[in-house]
């Protein structure tokens, strides 16, 4: 199947300062000759090489290797762009500068790492598409979080959990697919600065297990290799029963000596094959996922039996936080799946590692529309811990609808979580800010699958694209994201600026109105998670409740309740505690409050319910409309491909809306008060 390049689409129309063309990319090194096998600067030259015949239409000369001690200018070097490796320096791998120098002429993208030099090209990319004048080409960069990686949920059948863009580009019929979508892929995640990706989902099932064995270690080999060009590590997801289904002993005890001796083999071997290899993600103890506690063996003693074994080839265990009780009684009121994580793992904190890295989702449930950040961040003080974000729609419109996430990844990275009286934030926290540790970092569920335009929804891009700028650079705002994507994506046109930033900004606070209010979650079908069923989770065995009975919904999870709130360090325990200062919008995700109850607002919550479902579902018809004047003015394609599933949206929104109004009408017995039915 055909593909977009999305961003990095050369047909998309942009500034071009006036710097009369570029004829040639030259290469100079301040270390003596760049090495023969740094294959990134390769990539890079020949991605520069690349847009320049895109965006001036002529054909640089092949790279060349300068002298350091020749003073070159634009005129006698006839070319301007120059990539030049200098001396290691004690910046982060990664970081770069690009100099644009009025008196030679010269472009300079310099760097002490290929990484570097190759996210300074694709910088420079940008900053041509986008800028007119040549001193805005000059600037520094350097990336903030050492781990910025990718985990695809695809499984080797070709099927994708939770995906939402067509089916797997990495397995198909239990076989690995390397072809040119690979390569552009590996281009594309790149060129925003993402340096890790797991190609397989957390579940590992049947042949996933095999993913380690030699059964397929020449294509990971490969892959790892192709990775490798572009700055990216290539890890896999580890089934922890695998002595057992591999190895056919009678269990996966992390302690037992055969077992240890079983791993030891297996990874020994991969690693000699493929000593590239970034290491292991590992979903143990969870939803039906082996794991230690069958051997009455912490999660510390799983992660370190792992972690010790692939220390010497400098691979990392990067193991999830995201354990909790799935076959709870919905009677039970002790029980609080919120509470989960934060038990298991602060009990373990300080006894991982150095090259483990615990990670945790951003909310204490699961990815939902509003959840308040994980406590575990301001808890764990002796573990490295990496965030979990999900930029696949799961709970969040599935793709079908526009919900461009980067606000509330902003909102969660700048939360503070007190754990120190300085540099506590979450964002701190991931970045080895808060306790100087350099193994940390930002994970993301991706969005992509083998759709032409790799995310399903056109606008789902703008996630992907905003992960990869986030993680790099977290002071960016979420406006500045917009406008970077929008501008790579669409061009320059005023209105289409204008029109598109509009969708953006509205489409999370619009899907947040119409779904599950006021932080409670879920309200959605079983097993596929797609649209409206209020009851859907209330019965099961999932601890996802919202407890609406006749006089009032919530969970209680403050003192008197579940003691969730506990968990948190002052202020944050006392902020949620009292509903004098706990936010509306996630006040019955704390609390269970009568419907009469007013907001902070001055509205009941029964009346916010009606009401914010109205707006969201009206807001969602305005999303529609504000697209439908783009027509025209973009491409007719994916003008109607994103028409499209603004129609689905537009319907499912107020399918929402009156199922959840109807809903609360019956069970609260109070109107409301506009009269609407
Ligand atoms: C969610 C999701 C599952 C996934 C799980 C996880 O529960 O629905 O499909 O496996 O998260 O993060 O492991």
């Amino acid at each position: 199947m055909e593909y977009e390049a999305a961003w990095l689409d050369g047909r998309v129309p942009c500034a071009v300062p006036d710097i009369g063309g570029i004829d040639g990319i030259y290469l100079m090194s301040d270390t003596g000759g760049i090495p023969s096998d740094n294959v990134i600067i390769d990539t890079a030259a020949r991605e520069m090489g690349r847009a320049v015949r895109e965006m001036f239409g002529t054909e640089p000369v092949p790279k060349q290797l300068l002298s350091t001690d020749t003073l070159y200018t634009k005129s006698n070097l006839n070319a301007n762009i120059v990539l030049r490796t200098t001396a290691a320096d004690n910046k982060p791998v990664g970081a770069f500068s690009i100099t644009a120098d009025g008196s030679t002429g010269l472009i300079t993208v310099s760097s002490a790492s290929g990484e570097g030099i190759l996210y300074g090209v694709f910088r420079l990319i940008f900053l041509l598409r986008t800028v007119t004048a040549f001193d805005r080409l000059n600037c520094s960069e350097s990336p903030a979080s050492p781990l910025r990686m990718l985990n695809h949920w695809d499984n080797l059948d070709g099927s994708i959990e939770r995906g939402y863009s067509g089916k797997s580009f990495f397995f198909e019929n239990d076989r690995i697919i390397i072809n040119d979508r690979t390569e552009a892929y590996a281009r594309l995640i790149a060129s925003v600065g993402i340096n890790a990706v797991v190609i397989n989902n957390v579940n590992v099932k049947a042949a996933a297990t095999k993913l380690i064995s030699a059964v397929y270690r020449s294509e990971i080999k490969t892959l790892t290799g192709l990775f490798k060009k572009y700055g990216i590590r290539l890890y896999l997801s580890l089934n922890f029963a695998a002595p057992m289904e591999l190895g056919g002993l009678d269990g996966s005890d992390p302690l037992d000596e055969k077992v240890r001796a079983w791993w030891k083999r297996a990874l020994d071997d991969l690693y000699t094959d493929v000593p590239d290899l970034g290491g292991f993600l590992i979903k143990a103890d969870s939803e039906g996922r082996p794991g230690p506690f069958t051997y009455g063996r912490t999660h510390a003693d799983g992660a370190n039996m792992l972690a010790d074994i692939i220390a010497p080839y400098g691979g990392l265990i990067i193991w999830r936080c995201f354990v909790y009780n799935c076959k709870q009684d919905w009677r039970d009121t002790v029980t609080d799946r919120a509470k989960a994580q934060y038990d298991n793992f602060i009990p373990l904190d300080g006894q991982f590692r150095d090259n483990v890295i615990l990670q945790i989702k951003n909310g204490p449930m699961d990815f939902q529309a509003r959840e308040p950040v994980s406590p575990l961040f301001g808890g764990l003080k002796k573990t490295n811990e990496m965030m979990e974000f999900q930029i696949a729609q799961e709970y969040t419109g599935q793709q079908k609808h526009v919900f461009y996430l980067i606000p509330m990844f902003k909102e969660v990275l700048e939360f503070r979580t007190y754990i120190k009286d300085t540099d506590d934030t979450v964002c701190d926290i991931v970045t080895g800010r808060t306790f100087g540790n350099v193994n940390c970092g930002m994970a993301a569920v991706t969005n992509t699958g083998n759709d032409e335009n790799w995310t399903g929804h056109d606008l789902a891009a703008a996630n992907l694209f905003g992960f990869g700028r986030l993680s790099f650079d977290p002071t960016l705002s979420s406006e500045d994201i917009a406008r970077e994507w929008i501008a790579l994506t669409f061009g320059s046109d005023d209105v289409i600026f204008q029109l598109i930033s509009y969708i953006l900004s509205t489409s999370g606070p619009t899907y947040e109105k119409y779904t599950a209010p006021l932080g409670v979650g879920w309200m959605v079908n079983p097993g596929h998670h797609y649209g409206p069923n209020v009851d859907g989770y209330e019965f099961s065995e999932w601890g996802t409740y919202h407890r609406s009975d006749a006089e009032g919904m919530g969970v209680e999870r403050g003192i008197k309740g579940t003691g969730y709130i506990q968990q948190y360090n002052e202020p944050n325990a006392s902020t949620y505690e009292n509903l004098e200062t706990c936010p509306d919008e996630l006040l019955l995700f704390m609390h269970h409050v009568p419907y009469t109850y007013r907001l902070h607002s001055g509205k009941t919550v029964i009346q916010h319910i009606y009401d914010s479902h109205y707006e969201g579902a009206e807001e969602a018809v305005r999303m529609r409309s504000a697209w439908c004047s783009l027509k025209g003015r973009i491409d007719a394609k994916r003008y109607e491909r994103v028409l499209a599933r603004f129609d689905l949206q537009v319907e499912s929104a107020a399918e929402w809306r009156d199922a959840i109004c109807s809903y609360y009408r019956q069970k609260s017995g109070i109107p409301d008060e506009k009269g609407r039915i």
